[in-house]
């Protein structure tokens, strides 16, 4: 086992923060994970994978465990369907791809997502209006305390808008190894409705897509509005929209009638954070290295140098800001390592 000292983890998280590691290692099975949360040296430990939903703001004083299990599998299937069980350290667009080439369908609406498999159940990803519980069957963690691998189904994890038991009760208690899905192998459901791809297909010329063009849709929006971290760091959204009651909604539309929103389906209203945190007139400004991309104000963006104490700096602003003008408060999405 090779356990390294003060390593860099720039290369290990999306937004680019040159925090460090004081002890770093692979872990790339199984049997390997079990021996190394046995080690009593090291009694401190802390996981990364595909760092793409954190903002590291110091040094991490511990073992960082880069999780790198790999592999595609299926493990059940019938002429209509399939369950596939992929390894938590798969790249989450990867297996997207790899659903494509044989036909899967159920995850074209959530390609591009940066960041791995075993991290896609504990924010429950979401783009384009589809969501990881939609095809999720359950997921293996392996609790840290003990060592032992546990299953979870789909209801145990308490899914919600960015939301999991993974952030909540379970949070830093399990390691997530493996993620079951399951997909369609035909009479595939299409997720079409959300604006911006209805528009993207018209765009080239497609009136009956197929799971490829919805992917190649989502693909050309993504690449127009959000920066990819390998050339600009960010964490995707670092904000989740505020949902707010029908009482609150109707004040601020009374006073901000152009304002987009969604009606939830339990009588409440959600609001765009992008559109709120544009009209506080950050969407585009740089403070230093940290800023707010301009192309979609929800994205703060590291434009090299910029420490995580300074996003996380950036990022209060923005919540006092759009707090003082609408009375929203609008909560990271990103998990913020303090
Ligand atoms: N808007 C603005 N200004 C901005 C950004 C957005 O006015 O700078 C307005 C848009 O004009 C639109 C509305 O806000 O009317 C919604 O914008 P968009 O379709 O870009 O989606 P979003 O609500 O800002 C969410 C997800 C994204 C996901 C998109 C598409 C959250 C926190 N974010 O963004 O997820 O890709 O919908 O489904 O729910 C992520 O989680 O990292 C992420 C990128």
């Amino acid at each position: 086992m090779n356990i390294l000292e003060n390593i860099s983890l720039k290369p290990y998280n999306t937004f680019g923060i040159d925090a460090k590691a004081r002890f770093f290692v692979d872990i790339t099975g199984l049997v390997q994970l079990q021996k190394v949360l046995e080690l009593k040296a090291y009694p401190k430990k802390f996981i990364i994978s595909g760092g793409s939903n954190m903002l590291l703001t110091k040094d991490i004083d511990a073992l960082v465990m880069h999780i790198k299990l790999e592999g595609i599998s299926i493990v059940d299937e019938n002429e209509d369907t399939v369950e596939i069980k992929a390894m938590a350290g798969e790249n989450w667009h990867k297996l997207v791809l790899w659903c494509l080439d044989r036909g899967y369908g159920g995850i074209e609406n959530l390609s591009l997502i940066p960041g791995n498999v075993g991290t896609a159940p504990i924010q429950n990803i979401g783009a384009y209006g589809v969501e990881l519980k939609d095809v999720f069957v359950s997921c293996t963690a392996m609790e840290m305390a003990t060592g032992e691998l546990v299953a979870f189904d789909k209801d145990e994890c308490h899914f919600g808008y960015r939301e999991s038991i993974f952030k909540n009760e379970a949070k830093g208690k399990y390691i997530i190894t493996s993620v079951n899905l399951r997909l369609t192998k035909r009479d595939h459901e299409l997720h079409t409705g959300y604006g911006a791809i209805e528009g993207e297909l018209k765009n080239m010329g497609i009136v009956y897509p197929t799971i490829r063009d919805i992917s190649d849709a989502v693909i050309a929006i993504r690449r127009s509005k959000l920066p990819d971290p390998k050339e600009l760091g960010n964490s995707g959204s670092f904000f989740k929209n505020p949902v707010i009651s029908k009482k609150a909604f109707d004040k601020f539309i009374k006073k901000n009638p152009k304002a987009p929103h969604y009606e939830t389906n339990d009588d409440q209203f959600k609001i765009p954070a992008g559109w709120l945190i544009e009209q506080c007139g950050f969407k585009g400004k740089r403070f230093g290295d940290a800023g707010v991309h301009d192309k979609q104000a929800l994205v703060l963006v590291n434009y090299g140098n910029a420490t995580g104490q300074e996003i996380l700096a950036l990022s209060e602003q923005i919540q006092e800001e759009v707090h003082k003008r609408f009375r929203i408060k609008i909560q990271p999405e990103v998990n913020i390592i303090k």
